[in-house]
């Protein structure tokens, strides 16, 4: 092949967008939640082994949410393959808050369970925020406990952090991404991603010390901060929202997002897009999750090991 400069401009004058097109490292959440699976198989093993526990977690859906079904389905059959028991308790649309306050309460005196996980959302008669605050802190396998979340805020080391904010701290760190000083922008106030992933990524610690900027329905100039990043996180759940010209050259962009989008093709009549428009922001960015492939699984990666992590607890009580 001749690839003269004087063959090689004149083919990019006739294809003048290939200077500036290069596609970004995939950051592969599939290959990283393997290992964090293999990391928890082998703690269940010795769990078994040393102590004769078998780690149990119990999963608690109100009503017949799909996308719920689907990611309770999903978590369970994980959980079997590494050695954990899994009991899903499935409660009527109608149930009331008084009746899952009482069934928490079983499940907190259970000795066999050591994890409790209650799947958001949940119908709007039951406060949520009352339900996830009567989960005994030492079997909240999602993190999201008062107790829980204010140790994270205060870096005093929570038992347990959320799973999907502590499932991209992971997928940076095994990447090598360095994220101490790093312009971190974040999309999204939520209290499931966006709110602990600021905190944990503003923690003073060697693999957080970043510079957090956390980004809402009310942020002015939300393109102009998000071209600051250096690593740029998209969690509000808005379908494709972040574009390519809203990323810094060489960036590394994680999406959260997981929304429906209507799709005749699709057997259903949908399909699953993320936060971010993969393949304009693919020729931009340094590194990008895929999605699906990306975060998706390093949150039920980091369930499990929260799970084994509870289970690991109960033995030194
Ligand atoms: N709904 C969406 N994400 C989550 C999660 O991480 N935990 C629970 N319990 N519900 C969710």
């Amino acid at each position: 092949m001749d690839l003269s400069p004087g063959v090689i401009l004149s083919y990019l004058k006739t294809h003048p967008n290939l200077e500036t097109m290069s596609s970004a490292r995939l950051i592969d959440g599939k290959a990283i939640s393997a290992q964090i699976h293999s990391e928890t198989k082998a703690r269940t093993q010795a769990l078994k082994e040393r102590h004769g526990i078998i780690p149990g977690i119990t999963f608690v859906r109100v009503g017949e949410d799909p996308a719920s079904r689907a990611y309770v389905r999903m978590k369970g059959a994980k959980a079997e393959e590494l050695g954990i028991h899994s009991d899903t308790v499935v409660l009527d649309e109608a149930t009331s808050q008084a009746e899952l306050l009482a069934l928490i309460d079983k499940l907190n005196r259970d000795p066999k369970v050591h994890g409790i996980l209650v799947q958001a959302p949940l119908p709007k008669h039951i406060r949520e925020d009352e339900i996830f605050s009567a989960i005994d802190y030492r079997k909240d396998v999602d993190g999201f406990h008062p107790v829980n979340v204010g140790k994270l805020l205060l870096g005093q080391n929570p038992l347990f952090k959320p799973c999907t904010p502590a499932g991209v701290h992971e997928l940076l760190i095994r990447t090598g991404v360095s994220i101490s000083g790093a312009e971190v922008v974040i999309l999204g106030r939520g209290n499931i991603v966006g709110k602990p992933m600021a905190a944990i990524l503003l923690q003073k610690d060697k693999h957080a010390d970043a510079t957090v900027t956390l980004l809402h329905s009310r942020s002015k100039d939300i393109a102009g901060h998000c071209r600051r990043a250096d690593i740029l996180i998209a969690a509000m759940g808005q379908a494709r929202f972040v574009k390519a010209g809203m990323v810094k050259p060489g960036a590394v962009v994680i999406d959260v997002g997981v929304n429906r989008i209507d799709d005749p093709q699709a057997k259903n009549g949908y399909r699953l897009v993320g936060d971010v428009d993969f393949e304009a922001v693919s020729q931009v960015a340094g590194a990008i999750t895929p999605n699906p492939g990306g975060v998706g699984p390093m949150t039920i990666a980091m369930l499990l090991s929260n799970t084994a992590r509870a289970a690991e607890l109960a033995v030194k009580a």
